[in-house]
């Protein structure tokens, strides 16, 4: 009888007594009963009415409080935020990327004759044929002080290069950094020569070629020490000379694709049948061979096409697998570009450096 005379709320509040004595807040039933204002025995017959009642199934059993986990915040922005976010680096790359195809090298005041030289792979190591590319190095720096010097008095005057890619073996993670073991050269000489080479040209445009791609370390380092800005790019540059009355388009690629056992040059003739772009002048290197073809088009335009030679000597792969070993001419190519000349002479080659630069020499004091 005394159960109907308690409500429901008396019995479940004694229910929850009863947990906080198990959960140690009340030292027993006498302290709570105590703290409650209850006398002892009235805490304990409630207690025993809410079981006798959860028995007969009355009333519900109590339901454990869960535990509070703690917030700790999303470790990111929203995700929204991030697609905004990757949109507008995206449209910026995109731009970017376009910015770069058939860019301007521009020669504003005049239509000055200038050299071009398009240096073939150099490979700076122990295979590097240094005391050639030291010799061309010196008619850029014009160190007999045969010609004029350029306006900041490092360079010979109007003498521009372009690097073609590869500049050092830099042999990549995995089976192949095993020739490092071969060959008495490590990355951090390689590090210096790239350096050293980046010093001591004027450069107007500088591509890496696959070795130099090989571990992305290499081209990562040349382009934060590339102090001048000056353009580089992986594998390929498509750019103009431009000149006050006329430019010349440049195609350069480390490998133009395709290749023929019959035509060095088969990949550039390609480039200029199927492309759409007309450039005067197509480059590569890659191969370590020297090729040279000036070609009338159907629509009158002369075009130039051009592979470097390099200055990498006994090339183990290249002695096993039968490739050709070059002289050292065509290590590089220089050409000197006249805007306002007519066909073939607009852009003139010229497989020896030196000769190339006294031709320059010439056609700039006329
Ligand atoms: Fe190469």
């Amino acid at each position: 009888m005394a159960a109907q005379s308690l409500d429901s709320d008396t019995l479940r509040e004694a229910l929850e007594i009863e947990q906080q004595i198990e959960q140690g807040v009340y030292k027993n039933l006498t302290e709570a009963a105590r703290e409650l204002g209850l006398a002892r025995s009235t805490l304990a017959h409630r207690i025993e009415t809410a079981h006798l009642q959860i028995h007969k199934g009355n009333m519900e059993e109590p339901s454990s409080e869960p535990p509070i986990l703690p917030e700790f915040g999303d470790k990111d922005i929203d995700v929204e935020e991030i697609i905004d976010h990757m949109q507008s680096r995206f449209q910026k790359r995109q731009a970017h990327e376009a910015a770069k195809k058939w860019f301007e090298i521009k020669f504003p005041k005049k239509d000055e004759v200038i050299g071009l030289v398009a240096m073939g792979d150099p490979h700076l190591g122990p295979s590097c044929d240094f005391s050639t590319l030291r010799s061309h190095i010196d008619i850029f720096q014009n160190k007999k002080k045969k010609y004029k010097f350029s306006k900041d008095g490092r360079f010979t005057d109007g003498l521009y290069c372009l690097q073609l890619g590869d500049v050092a073996d830099n042999w990549p993670w995995g089976r192949l950094a095993a020739l490092y073991a071969e060959e008495d050269i490590s990355r951090p000489t390689e590090r210096k020569l790239g350096k050293w080479l980046l010093e001591s040209c004027p450069w107007i445009v500088w591509l890496h070629g696959n070795h130099d791609m090989f571990h992305g370390e290499f081209t990562t380092y040349l382009e934060s020490i590339n102090c001048q800005k000056i353009p580089m790019m992986d594998w390929q540059a498509k750019f103009k000379l431009v000149f006050p009355s006329g430019e010349i388009r440049i195609d350069a690629k480390h490998e133009q694709k395709f290749s023929s056992q019959y035509n060095p040059v088969h990949g550039l003739k390609k480039t200029i049948l199927w492309g759409q772009e007309q450039p005067d002048l197509i480059l590569a290197g890659h191969r370590h061979i020297s090729a040279l073809a000036q070609e009338e088009l159907e629509n009158g335009k002369c075009v130039t096409m051009a592979r470097a030679r390099g200055y990498k000597w006994h090339d183990k792969f290249a002695l096993r697998y039968q490739f050709a070993e070059s002289s050292a001419w065509g290590s590089s190519w220089m050409f000197v570009i006249d805007v306002t000349a007519e066909g073939p002479m607009k852009i003139v080659p010229f497989g020896d450096i030196e000769e190339g630069a006294d031709y320059l020499a010439w056609k700039r004091s006329r």
